[in-house]
């Protein structure tokens, strides 16, 4: 499933970060604020647990989060993701996923993956900013999946048809969501019309 999470706070803040005058700092904020509002919208859903708990009057019985939830930044552009949303969601566990892609196959390798414990009972949000071919978020999903991850969300920026298309097929299970879905990728890889490389802006690297 495609979700496009639309609401004005958030078009209005992609549409900062979009902009080619807009400095890391600016950039950073942006991403950090549209992080969180999307955590709010994915998290909607999230199975709750009945517990009995005391207020300083009497008990009651009420309600927690039933699961932990795990981010999964995929390095580098995915660390963008991880303050905004855990300023949310303080109990999150974070992995880390880094990949690089062979010049020459073109195929994603893995360099570096750590994950807590209890993957296969948390619900797993896969972080990074630009979903374009759809080649490091489909590894990243084989590799959470072989962890034993079943609840696995995908939490994009901006992304673009082909990528949607790549995980739509390979992984009809996954629920993707994002703020905006762009027109295509061009001849580099880029997506149009974007925003540019997010990590060299998150990092400030160009
Ligand atoms: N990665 C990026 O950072 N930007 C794109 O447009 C595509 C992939």
């Amino acid at each position: 499933m495609l979700k496009v999470l639309e609401h004005p706070l958030i078009t209005h803040k992609l549409t900062q970060m979009r902009k080619v005058e807009t400095k890391t700092k600016d950039f950073r904020e942006n991403l950090d604020e549209i992080g969180g509002l999307m955590a709010y919208e994915i998290t909607r859903n999230l199975p709750v647990k009945e517990v009995t708990i005391e207020t300083p009057i009497q008990e009651m019985k009420t309600y927690e989060l039933e699961k932990d939830i795990i981010l999964v930044p995929i390095l580098r552009a995915g660390l963008g993701m991880v303050d905004g949303i855990s300023n949310l969601i303080p109990t999150v566990k974070v992995a880390h996923v880094g990949l690089y892609r062979d010049e020459e196959t073109l195929q994603p390798h893995v360099y570096f993956e750590k994950y807590p414990p209890n993957i296969d009972d948390a619900v797993v949000m896969i972080v990074d900013p630009m979903l374009a071919t759809g080649g490091s978020a489909s590894a990243a999903i084989d590799m959470v999946k072989k962890q034993g991850a079943k609840d696995i969300r995908l939490v994009c920026l901006v992304g673009a048809p082909e990528g949607v298309k790549v995980i739509e097929e390979l992984h009809p299970d996954v629920d993707i969501y994002l703020a905006a879905l762009d027109e295509k990728l061009n001849e580099k890889g880029y997506i149009v019309p974007g925003l540019g490389d997010a990590g060299d802006r998150i990092f400030g690297t160009k």
